[in-house]
């Protein structure tokens, strides 16, 4: 408990209780205090305006204010400030939708004394400071958290630079192409730890603003980025990380796969990006182009090259589904619970 004295708001309009209280308090030798009294409700609302309290011992009935309706207007001012009730009415029913309410205590004037008093100013005390503790202790947490993502994120960048290093040993295209995918499929998964490191929560990020950035960033890797059209139609979704690394790296193939395959003569076209959820709570992704097609004589679930492989593990680690419509172009929808799931493995 502190030492320094607690600071009492007393919103009571009878002289005599209020005198009476003031006796009781003067009484305990557990803890010092400094007491204000006002006698309306409005003159209280003021003084928790402008001067700082630890606590208020406030009465129901006022002249400018009456019953529950009392506490609920000082409770929305100085919503972290414990509010012990000091009432005339024995009603089991308003005690207990005030504490419900968020009220420390409802104490009955007429069964009160000085140690009941005590004892509860002492327990809204004690609690006031572990609330702040537990406050201070998440506050900690949430800055090591964001700590985290932000070196992950940095520890992958670390990865691509050397990747990119290594690169310029080589003088194959082949060879550069296939550490530029890596570098490409490894900063999918930074920006996910960057879009954490920067959002609310720190576990869940906004997806949609992902896909933004994501086709901003491999646009340029087509040979005529500027043929390219591209549309979006993505909606304000968070994603967990369990579901974004995933759905993240999904994306960052198939986008790269219109970008290099559906208009191979750089002629350019458009890429259409939707992410919404759908009526049945699932999420859907969907990218199409309106390019060459995917290969007719192709099963894009057992591919032997890589990307298409990635795309199938990772539908199945989000428990999702996907389908292939070559109606016009290439259209792949993945479609994935949002629940909160045990991944099935990870790659
Ligand atoms: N949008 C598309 N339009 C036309 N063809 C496509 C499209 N996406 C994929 N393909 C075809 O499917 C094949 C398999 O794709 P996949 O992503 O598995 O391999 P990749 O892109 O060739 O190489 P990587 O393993 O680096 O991704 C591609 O080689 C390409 O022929
Ligand atoms: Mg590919």
């Amino acid at each position: 408990m502190k030492n320094e004295p607690i600071n009492i708001l007393l919103i009571e309009d009878s002289p005599l209780d209020a005198g009476l209280i003031m006796e009781m308090l003067h009484k305990v030798k557990k803890f010092s205090f400094n007491l204000k009294q006002v006698n309306q409700l409005s003159t209280g609302m003021a003084c928790l305006a402008e001067e700082g309290f630890d606590l208020v011992l406030l009465d129901l009935l006022l002249p400018d204010s009456l019953g529950l309706d009392t506490f609920d207007k000082v409770f929305a001012q100085a919503p972290d400030l414990p509010i012990i009730i000091l009432s005339i009415v024995e009603d089991e029913r308003l005690s207990m939708k005030a504490v419900e309410n968020g009220a420390q205590d409802y104490l009955f004037k007429g069964e009160m004394d000085g140690n009941l008093l005590v004892r509860s100013i002492g327990y809204a005390m004690m609690r006031k400071k572990a609330q702040k503790e537990l406050e201070e202790a998440l506050h900690e947490k949430e800055i090591l958290l964001k700590e985290i993502h932000h070196r992950v994120k940095n520890n992958l960048q670390v990865v691509c630079s050397l990747l990119y290093l290594q690169e310029s040993y080589f003088e194959d295209e082949k060879y550069k192409n296939f550490f530029e995918d890596t570098q490409s499929r490894i900063k999918s998964m930074a920006l996910v730890h960057d879009k954490l490191s920067h959002s609310k929560s720190l576990s869940h990020l906004n997806f949609a603003e992902y896909i933004k950035d994501t086709a901003a960033a491999l646009l340029p890797s087509y040979k005529a980025p500027d043929k390219i059209k591209l549309s979006m139609d993505v909606k304000d979704i968070e994603l967990s990380i369990e579901s974004a690394v995933p759905c993240g790296l999904i994306l960052n193939e198939l986008i790269s796969n219109s970008l290099k395959h559906a208009f191979p003569g750089g002629e350019g076209g458009e890429i259409r990006l939707k992410f919404y959820r759908d009526a049945g709570q699932q999420i859907i992704l969907l990218v199409s182009d309106n390019g060459v097609g995917f290969p007719k004589d192709l099963d894009f679930r057992k591919t032997i090259s890589l990307g298409m492989k990635i795309v199938n593990l990772l539908v199945n680690q989000l428990s999702g589904t996907i389908a292939l419509d070559r109606a016009e172009g290439t259209t792949f929808k993945i479609s994935f619970p949002e629940l909160l799931f045990q991944p099935k493995g990870t790659i």
